[in-house]
């Protein structure tokens, strides 16, 4: 296997070559090894000092990050927007050359609109790590999310994914499709019509509209918030609604004729599209999702830090 990642940023999962992915899979096994043992640290990035820049709300990607980096050594720094300069007018490209002016090494970044990355690697000279941007991508999302199921079904090359709610506004979703897809998963999309984007097809993709013929379909369901926040007008005409078609509740799943994987990115609205018996169930690995983030983090971050200078 190669040793190198054929990117200078980790992007979206969309620039990714299969090899890339399994390179960050297998050196993130390596790092779950390494955060079950008594001392959870090692030295790798002792001489690097990196900044989580949140220009949105975020508990798991942003802590993830943040004990990825210190797990590997490196010295941390955090930057909230609402608590910044950049609410006296300052540009994204200015707060970012000034943090970098303080010698900091590479920018790990969630920001509301999609692209801010991309274009963020174009205008300053660091690595950049997109921790989510608007509706667009969530890569170490999708790298996790394939984490898990590989490590609770043995592959994912081969097994069936549908995932399930507000597909038109989640980068997860997006992310999730095209890093399952490279890794030889099938992938289905279920929830309301207004809630599918009408390009979803042309990426190779089943629509389903039925839930329990979805649920009966895969081996996994990926449970997505309805992210109200993005949503300026009605696409469905009542959160009750949403839950009586789409939620995922245990009297669904027991009617099933075989059991299946639940994930959920978080954070969950329970009892609106998961109830808490599903959630906190023994066919839940959401947790498990968040503890494998930690080790996916330091597997991107490391290989990051060890390309050449750019
Ligand atoms: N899954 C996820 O991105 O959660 P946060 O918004 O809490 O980071």
């Amino acid at each position: 296997m190669k040793s190198s990642l054929s990117v200078n940023h980790l992007l979206g999962i969309k620039g990714l070559q299969l090899r890339d992915v399994e390179l960050i899979l297998a050196t993130a096994d390596t790092f779950k090894d390494v955060l079950n043992r008594p001392i959870k640290k090692v030295p790798s990035l002792r001489d690097l000092t990196i900044a989580n820049l949140f220009f949105e709300n975020s508990t798991r990607t942003r802590l993830s990050f943040e004990l990825a980096e210190k797990r590997l050594s490196a010295d941390v720094v955090n930057f909230t927007s609402s608590s910044s300069s950049v609410t006296k007018g300052e540009t994204l490209i200015d707060t970012v050359n000034n943090i970098l002016a303080m010698k900091v090494d590479m920018v790990v970044m969630r920001h509301p609109s999609p692209g801010a990355a991309a274009f963020l690697s174009q205008h300053v000279r660091s690595r950049i790590v997109n921790a989510g941007d608007g509706t667009h991508e969530h890569p170490t999302q999708a790298l996790l999310d394939a984490f898990s199921i590989r490590e609770k079904l043995g592959s994912v090359k081969g097994k069936k994914v549908v995932i399930i709610g507000d597909i038109l506004h989640s980068r997860v979703a997006l992310s999730n499709i095209f890093c399952l897809q490279l890794l030889g998963a099938e992938v289905m999309v279920c929830g309301p019509t207004t809630l599918i984007p009408k390009y979803i097809s042309e990426l190779g993709v089943r629509v389903e509209h039925n839930l329990r013929k979805a649920l009966q379909w895969c081996d996994v369901a990926n449970v997505l918030r309805i992210q109200l926040e993005r949503q300026d007008i009605k696409y469905f005409p009542s959160l009750r609604e949403y839950t009586m078609l789409f939620g995922i509740n245990k009297a669904l799943l027991d009617s099933l004729d075989k059991q299946i994987v639940i994930m959920h990115p978080g954070p969950i609205n329970r009892g609106v599209e998961i109830t808490s018996d599903v959630a906190d169930s023994e066919h839940s690995i959401i947790l498990d999702q968040v503890e494998n983030g930690v080790a996916v983090r330091m597997a991107v971050l490391y290989l990051l830090a060890g390309k050449n200078e750019k």
